[in-house]
């Protein structure tokens, strides 16, 4: 065998498996969709809001976060005042215990904030098993993988504001993982630290970072839908309200309690592990810290060049076409194209339209949308003729 040939039958093998997999992933879900659908009705499936959640959560977090804000004092000092400690963990305390309703606000922002992490990774498999991530989707892509960062970012921030030993404790491994980087390890524990030890200043600079990367998110968000015409961010009121159920359901069940209060002096070892925000603590005290930075990089990176890497084994992206003749200017698949890949320009001198659809064939995504869109049978996908869609569509309903 030539080794043209040898790499050809290689590239189709890869091909084969990849989208083998996709499309064994996609019929799974598919199946648990339509699952839910049977239950609770395609209008109300939560898992039809799969981007739309994460963005409810956030807003939960938002309002929870203020008002745990009003009452946490962020320095770990011994500090008495009308003789009552004041530090940050007996503010923390003092919300979960003295507050009214302040130990449900609490739960309900840590379990948001779960919730979040977990929608985020349906949506990102989701868009990714239904191939929605590619070519102009880049961009929602990457800016997606930067919020996913930054959301556990922000998660593990607000475990170290508590300040019990599980905070320390924390905080200890991140320095150490840090000090374990050539070159960039010094400043960035410097930055973390707000200097060179433990102080007041560090829990500022925690909190800082908390809240100061949660208003980041909303310029991220921005560029996350910046590309789509009508992205759906909010579900509908009744999910919104059963969710929220759902986490009080939690916040009762499983009330959020802190541990003891974090000591210098002491050299805790053991901490409760929540998968969603602290999996790379786990990690981290199971292999060494060099295994650990190149495996995180290496997934951050592999994750965010995921749209180029499967570029050669993934179908191509087949632009829709516009049939001229039939064409009526009529604009109606302009506005129904979720990004922006129609553009009305001006009909030929002699036409009877004012106006014409052009397809800008890099912002394609194939989706088809269009198609329906039009009555007069004048936008096409060459690969999926609308008269062999209708003629499949009419076979289904017979054998129904
Ligand atoms: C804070 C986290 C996130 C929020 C709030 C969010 C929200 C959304 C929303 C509301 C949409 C529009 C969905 C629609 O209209 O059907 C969307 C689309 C998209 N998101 Fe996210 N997302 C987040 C994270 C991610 C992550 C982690 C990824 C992947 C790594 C991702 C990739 C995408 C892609 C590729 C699309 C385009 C899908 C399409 O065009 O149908 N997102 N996102
Ligand atoms: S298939 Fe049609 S609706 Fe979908 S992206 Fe292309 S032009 Fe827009
Ligand atoms: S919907 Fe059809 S007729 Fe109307 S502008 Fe688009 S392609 Fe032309």
């Amino acid at each position: 065998m030539t080794s043209s040939v040898q790499n050809e039958s290689n590239d189709n093998w890869l091909k084969q498996g990849y989208n083998h997999f996709i499309d064994i992933a996609n019929k799974i879900t598919l199946a648990i969709e339509d699952g839910i659908n049977i239950a609770v009705t395609s209008k109300y499936n939560p898992l039809y809001y799969h981007g739309a959640l994460p963005q409810f959560y956030l807003w939960v977090l938002f309002l929870s976060g203020l008002l745990l804000f009003a009452y946490y004092v962020p320095t770990i000092d011994n500090a008495y005042l009308s003789n009552r400690l004041i530090n940050a963990w007996t503010s923390v305390q003092y919300i979960t215990n003295s507050i009214p309703f302040g130990g449900v606000i609490r739960g309900i922002h840590r379990y948001a904030g779960d919730a979040m992490v977990l929608f985020i990774f349906l949506h990102a498999i989701r868009v990714w098993f239904t191939d929605r991530y590619r070519q102009y989707r880049w961009i929602q892509w990457v800016s997606g993988v930067v919020l996913l960062l930054m959301v556990l970012f922000i998660g593990q921030t607000g475990y170290y504001l508590v300040w019990d030993e599980r905070s320390l404790l924390l905080t200890r491994m991140t320095v150490s993982a840090l000090e374990a980087l050539p070159i960039i390890g010094a400043p960035l524990k410097a930055w973390f630290l707000n200097g060179d030890t433990i102080t007041n200043l560090t829990l500022s600079n925690f909190l800082f970072i908390h809240i100061g990367l949660s208003f980041a998110l909303l310029f991220v968000l921005w560029l996350h839908y910046v590309r789509m015409t009508r992205p759906v961010i909010t579900p509908p009121p009744a999910v919104n309200f059963v969710l929220v159920g759902i986490l009080l359901l939690a916040v009762f069940l499983v009330p959020i309690t802190s541990g003891k209060m974090a000591d210098l002096n002491s050299q805790p070892n053991t901490y409760e592990v929540d998968w969603f925000f602290l999996f790379n603590y786990w990690l981290m005290s199971h292999m060494s810290l060099a295994v650990f930075w190149v495996s995180m990089t290496a997934a951050a990176v592999i994750a965010t060049i995921l749209p180029w890497l499967v570029k050669n084994v993934s179908p191509p992206v087949i632009p829709a076409e516009v049939v001229i003749s039939k064409c009526t200017g009529c604009s109606l698949c302009y506005r129904d194209c979720p990004y922006q890949a129609i553009e009305m320009v001006p009909a030929p001198a002699g036409s009877r339209f004012k106006l014409l659809a052009t397809v800008n064939i890099p912002r394609c995504s194939s989706c088809g949308i269009c198609v329906g869109a039009c009555a007069f049978d004048a936008i096409d996908l060459p690969q999926l003729p609308d008269a062999n869609v209708l003629s499949e569509i009419k076979t289904f309903a017979e054998a129904k």
